[in-house]
């Protein structure tokens, strides 16, 4: 497992372009409704901006992108509604998984998926397992994911695997059990559809995460879109609690110098 520097203790290596995206792809029910049209159809929608994303990013070398397709709270709405995303991660995982192997992204799923039943329980490893060689981008997707559930988990198996230890648990220890110790922690952090909140997304890795919100609703977010985030995030100073002037002396002066000031 590799291991990636922690935002609350090293400086990470800030690029020009984000290693790792985090999106709460949201608005997809009120796409709809403004055109008078089922909420599913507003679902539909969002899943082929998904595909346009994903290539997106990979044609801009970003290395990980992590989107939040389903949230431990989602169960709360409609039993139709449930079912319909349950059907339409069926058929994206029956679709997609070949074309994301042919394009070299490696796909990775968190969150508890046994609840999903075992038809998606199956296809998820089955396409983990088909795309686990392939370095162009990792696509993770969370279903099922909760920020506190993530907590929770790792928790309970850093006591698991440490269980003569009493104490003194590290912050390096319990991300090593997060569901996403995987990947760097995310650089960009982006939401569509108007809210600005975390709605129980990533809580541990967007503790130094640059936030950018968009009205746009997720169904109509493309490319252009996502490069108005990067170009957000490209103005950014990222200090991780120093000053500007420790940041020059190690290396990370700002990405785009502002002219504001
Ligand atoms: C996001 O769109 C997709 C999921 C949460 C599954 P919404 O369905 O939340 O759309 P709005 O927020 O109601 O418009
Ligand atoms: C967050 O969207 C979850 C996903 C996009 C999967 P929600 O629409 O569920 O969030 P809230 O309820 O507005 O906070
Ligand atoms: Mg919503």
């Amino acid at each position: 497992m590799p291991s990636f520097s922690s935002s609350t203790r090293d400086i990470p290596q800030v690029k020009e372009i984000p290693r790792h995206i985090a999106i709460i792809m949201d608005g997809n029910g009120r796409w709809a409704k403004q055109r008078m049209l089922p909420r599913a159809a507003g679902h539909k929608r969002g899943v082929e901006i998904v595909r346009e994303v994903v290539k997106a990013c990979v044609a801009r070398n970003v290395e990980y992108l992590t989107l939040f397709a389903f949230s431990s709270e989602n169960w709360r709405r409609p039993a139709e509604e449930v079912s319909m995303l349950k059907q339409l991660f069926i058929m994206a995982l029956e679709r997609e998984a070949e074309k994301l192997h042919r394009n070299g992204i490696r796909l990775r799923v968190v969150g508890d998926i046994a609840p999903f039943g075992k038809k998606i329980v199956e296809l998820v490893a089955r396409a983990e397992k088909l795309t686990r060689a392939n370095e162009s981008m990792t696509l993770t997707i969370a279903a099922n994911y909760g920020g506190r559930w993530d907590l929770m988990q790792a928790m309970h198996r850093l006591i698991e695997a440490n269980p003569e230890q009493r104490g003194g648990f590290t912050e390096e220890q319990l991300a090593g059990f997060l569901s996403m110790a995987y990947a760097p922690e995310p650089d960009l952090f982006i939401r569509t559809g108007g809210e600005q909140r975390i709605s129980n997304f990533l809580l541990w890795q967007l503790a130094y995460s640059e936030f950018y919100f968009t009205d746009t609703l997720w169904p109509d977010f493309n490319s252009a879109a996502l490069d108005k985030a990067i170009e957000s995030y490209q103005q950014r100073e990222r200090r991780f609690g120093r000053t500007s002037e420790q940041l020059e002396l190690a290396g990370q002066a700002p990405l785009v110098k502002t002219e504001l000031a």
